[in-house]
């Protein structure tokens, strides 16, 4: 799979991903909500690909690894205990008279706000939960907070789990689901955004095998942007300093994606050590030892935390697959293509009668009908079937099937285009479901 290496503008993106109805401004008709993004037709297609894929390849592939799907909405003690009530925030400065926030690296004066001028406060901690209210009252009683990290509802869980699985160590719980973050400076597209979605792992193992945990779920992790088509020239892993690990981490390395702005996180793994079971077990009612049979103790186990960001990812893959090129036509045209692993792309086949002639159609329907039951399709007969293939190319779709007059008039065989190389072969339509099955599994 060829591919030239353009780092494309993060623009052309977003404009690409409206046009073709994959990301679109969230609240456009009431003139937008900043950094909120909403996903179309073909952006909830590619969206579901990552997160069916990832659940796939961390829980159906692996008998010790257990799903879930947990309340976005807890009991507020499940923060106070985690830490996230006093450690999860920014240090900023608010503005006396407009009240805009600021970190010190955004000011330059320290004193004046950017906007009004106004006279700023010293610097306080913001915290970036969600504050949100149960019931009808407004009062401290009833305040909760939006998660901001799928991670707690998995600990608070720990012990359900147990009774009812009966797993043994080594042993995971994953999910995937919304997190809420009231980030001071969101931006860059869907990468940093308010409302986002995360996958996370939390791997329970005894607590001398978690180095070795660690450096597997590093590899496997890293592995897994490979064979979703990131190339590997555009992921890298970075290890925290001591003076950055999280409140909870002995341990963190991140697997970071090559953005048009610089190298930036798509997931962290992280050895949370036995932080999260042992200050719950603490602070709740909850007894979270786990009692291992073989050496008949009762404990803690450590966890290593695998963590990735779904619209993260759909971003890394939009940017690393996007290409730009030129025709070699009297018109001097370029196209635009989004050469994404086909296990990814919004549509697998699509199907484009030559025209809209009463021959073509009823025998395009049936191929599509056919094609439909094993492969993620699209019908599309509008407009010359150059712009079809452009349009196709745009959304990342590896082949289209084109039925023309040959094809009822003499030899029942259509024509296959491949998005990638362009080149097209003539293949008989009963062959055609087993041809693009051996397609696709040339794609590694
Ligand atoms: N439980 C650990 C945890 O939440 P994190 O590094 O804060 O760790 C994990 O988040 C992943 O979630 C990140 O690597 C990133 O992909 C995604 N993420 C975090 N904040 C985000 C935001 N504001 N917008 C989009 N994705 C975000």
């Amino acid at each position: 799979m060829g591919r030239n290496i353009v780092t494309p503008n993060i623009d052309s993106i977003v404009s690409l991903a409206k046009r073709r109805g994959i990301i679109f401004p969230g609240s456009d008709i009431y003139g937008g909500l900043g950094n909120t993004w909403d996903y179309g037709p073909l952006g909830v297609e590619l969206k579901n690909n990552v997160k069916q894929y990832w659940w796939k390849s961390m829980v159906q592939q692996n008998s010790n690894i257990y799903g879930m799907d947990s309340s976005i909405l807890m009991n507020p003690k499940v923060w106070e205990v985690s830490g996230h009530t006093n450690n999860f925030s920014d240090p900023l400065s608010e503005c006396k008279v407009c009240h805009s926030r600021y970190r010190s690296d955004e000011l330059i004066d320290p004193t004046k706000c950017l906007k009004c001028e106004g006279p700023l406060t010293p610097e306080r901690q913001f915290n970036l939960m969600f504050k949100t209210f149960v019931g009808p009252l407004e009062d401290e009683a009833a305040q909760i907070w939006l998660r901001p990290e799928t991670a707690q509802g998995i600990f608070i869980n720990f012990k359900n789990i147990v009774n009812s699985m009966h797993p043994k160590l080594p042993f995971g719980i994953a999910q995937i689901g919304k997190s809420f973050r009231n980030e001071i400076t969101p931006g860059n597209f869907i990468y940093k955004t308010r409302e986002f979605e995360q996958m996370e792992m939390e791997f329970f193992v005894s607590p001398d095998t978690d180095a070795e945990w660690y450096e597997y779920w590093v590899n496997t992790r890293f592995n897994w942007y490979s064979s979703i088509g990131i190339r590997e020239q555009n992921l890298r892993l970075r290890e925290h300093s001591q003076k950055e690990l999280a409140h909870y981490a002995k341990a963190t390395k991140d697997i970071e994606f090559l953005f048009p702005w610089g190298w930036g996180e798509l997931e962290g793994i992280a050895n949370r050590t036995d932080f999260d079971l042992s200050t719950h077990d603490n602070g709740s009612e909850g007894d979270l030892k786990y009692f291992d049979q073989i050496r008949q103790d009762h404990y803690f186990p450590y966890v290593i935390e695998p963590a990735a960001g779904v619209d993260r990812t759909v971003l890394a893959l939009l940017l690393d697959a996007y290409d730009e090129e030129p025709l070699n036509n009297e018109k001097n045209e370029v196209r635009s293509v989004l050469k994404l692993h086909p296990k990814m792309s919004p549509i697998t086949v699509a199907i484009l009668p030559l025209s809209r002639n009463d021959l073509l159609v009823p025998k395009s329907k049936t191929l599509f009908e056919r094609l439909q039951n094993q492969f993620k399709c699209s019908y599309d007969d509008a407009q010359s079937i150059g712009k079809r293939y452009r349009r196709q190319d745009e959304i990342g779709t590896p082949l289209c099937v084109t039925i023309d007059f040959e094809t009822v008039n003499t030899d029942d065989a259509v024509t296959v285009r491949h998005r990638d190389t362009m080149e097209q072969e003539r293949i008989p339509s009963d062959n055609l479901v087993q041809y693009i099955q051996d397609q696709l599994d040339l794609y590694v």
